[in-house]
């Protein structure tokens, strides 16, 4: 089993590319913010719990991600692997998650980041904003807090996952089509 990391801002391709990546190289698509927004849309105790939280940018905690992960790391065969999209968000949470392959006879095999611009990762949620009902895209300022999060929160796992020559460099610039031809050099190594 190889387990991935597709890592990056806001806005910078993240679920695009990994729901691509998933059929291609038939990896199980983990995506936390997709399964709170699946909690916030059945009404369940937790969703409205998280919902304030992340209409406002903010993480929720790293408790409820993690008991997520577990959930469905266990819960998986016939893949060749992991592809996890938007965790971990917190260097606890990375650290979490090392722990929870150790103890399954597994690692991170590889940490891929998306490098996106700054206008250009606003000019696509904003666009995103017309099109869809996520409420984190609405509003510029929660764009802003939502990319401020990530550098002071989750971008100190790039330098923790690089020490331990886990971190891949992308181009996240350009057609989708592109990208996805850089990520899937990547892959090709590892699987
Ligand atoms: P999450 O759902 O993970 O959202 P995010 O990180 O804010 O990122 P996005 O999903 O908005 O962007 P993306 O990188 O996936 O890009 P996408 O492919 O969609 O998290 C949401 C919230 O949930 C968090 O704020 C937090 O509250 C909570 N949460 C989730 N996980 C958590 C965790 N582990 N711990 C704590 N809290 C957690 O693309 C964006 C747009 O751009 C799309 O419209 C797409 O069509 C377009 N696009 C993509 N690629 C291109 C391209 N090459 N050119 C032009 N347009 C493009
Ligand atoms: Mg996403």
């Amino acid at each position: 089993m190889v387990n991935i990391l597709i890592f990056g801002p806001p806005g910078s391709g993240k679920g695009t590319q990994s729901v691509k990546l998933a059929k291609q190289f038939n990896l199980l698509h983990l995506s936390t913010g997709d399964m709170l927004r699946a909690e916030i849309a059945a009404g369940t105790d937790l969703g409205k719990r998280m919902s304030s939280i992340m209409s406002r940018g903010e993480l929720v905690p790293d408790e409820v991600v993690i008991e997520m992960i577990a959930n469905k790391i266990d819960n998986s065969t016939g893949m060749a692997g992991f592809l996890f999209d938007g965790f971990p968000r917190t260097v606890a949470q990375t650290a979490a998650l090392e722990e929870m392959l150790n103890e399954r006879a597994m690692k991170i095999d590889s940490m891929l980041v998306l490098d996106v611009d700054h206008d250009e990762l606003v000019k696509r949620l904003t666009g995103r904003a017309e099109l869809t009902d996520r409420p984190d895209d609405k509003d510029p300022a929660v764009i802003e807090n939502r990319i401020d999060v990530y550098k002071a929160k989750t971008e100190p796992i790039i330098s923790y996952c690089s020490k331990k020559g886990l971190y891949q460099p992308v181009n996240g610039m350009g057609t989708i089509d592109d990208i996805f031809e850089r990520l899937s050099n990547k892959l090709s190594q590892l699987i």
